[in-house]
């Protein structure tokens, strides 16, 4: 019985100076590495799920099994819808069960955004459910993931605007703009620690950083030590889960399907295993 809300998941976050990994599914292999991955570590995961397994003729069904995935885990899981990008997908996710909701108002201009977090934070805290929302924007999406992306530092948040957007909203948490991009770099990142640090002296809230593939070890330390408490990941698990499925078939002629998910599950869980243990998520105390 472990699914609970995203708040709860991040709870201890701030004062222990560690993240908590959220990672994206859409199927069955990429909901059972996770979850396995995140029992195998023994802490909390957010376990994001996209705006197309909320809506069409399968979404009951694969919610259905995603709730009682999370709810039977060993770990303490929030189930979060990532980048909503409408009112009605966020309500929608939760009554499909999602504990966790983010409008992403990122691309929209300020007072639309505020007015429609605000819209969503109504009804999602009436029905107990944590709301995340983001100002500035992190470049790159589900379009363009493989295609390479570069930061557009003319979006990166303000340390005034992250402030006026949380008190025009109470949001619960805010995903910034810091130099990350979604899916794969076009060249090195670089990312503003010094900002995301004022940001985090700024605000009592969890800050959330997207655009977690591509980085190395030393760059996730360093926003985890300068106030990340939550960090998006998925293109790099999909790449590797990818990248051992064709070595099997370059290795193996004689090969079911079944071979090949569960190469590809371990491969994934493996990924997702080791970043957790980089963001230094710790198992809550109470
Ligand atoms: P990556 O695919 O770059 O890891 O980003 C994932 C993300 O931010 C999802 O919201």
């Amino acid at each position: 019985m472990s699914l609970v809300t995203m708040s709860e998941v991040l709870k201890e976050s701030i004062e222990k100076k560690y993240a908590v990994g959220a990672f994206d599914t859409m199927d069955r292999v990429f909901t059972e590495a996770i979850l396995d991955a995140a029992e195998q570590k023994g802490v909390p995961v957010i376990l994001m799920v996209m705006p197309m397994s909320v809506e069409g003729p399968e979404a009951e069904r694969f919610m259905g099994y995603v709730v009682k995935r999370c709810r039977e885990s060993s770990v303490p899981v929030a189930l979060h819808l990532d980048h909503s990008p409408t009112y009605e997908h966020c309500v929608k996710a939760i009554h499909l069960g999602c504990t966790s909701v983010m409008f992403d108002g990122s691309s929209l201009p300020y007072e639309e955004n505020v007015a429609i977090t605000k819209k969503v934070i109504d009804v999602a805290h009436a029905c107990g459910v944590t709301v995340e929302a983001e100002i500035g924007h992190v470049a790159g999406h589900e379009g363009n993931m493989l295609d390479g992306n570069v930061a557009d530092e003319s979006a990166f948040t303000t340390v005034e605007e992250a402030k006026r957007f949380y008190e025009d909203t109470g949001v619960d948490c805010l995903a910034v703009a810091i130099g990350t991009v979604h899916g794969v770099y076009k060249g090195t990142p670089h990312l503003d620690l010094e900002r995301l640090q004022e940001i985090r002296d700024a605000l009592p809230i969890p800050i959330v950083i997207h655009g977690g593939s591509g980085l190395v070890e030393k760059d996730y330390k360093g926003m985890v030590a300068h106030g990340a408490n939550k960090i998006n990941f998925f293109t790099a698990m999909s790449l590797e889960a990818a990248a051992a499925v064709r070595k099997l078939l370059a290795e193996k002629e004689k090969l079911g399907l079944q071979d090949i998910t569960i190469v590809g599950q371990k491969a994934a869980e493996e990924v997702v295993a080791k970043h957790i243990e980089i963001f230094g998520t710790q198992p809550l105390s109470c």
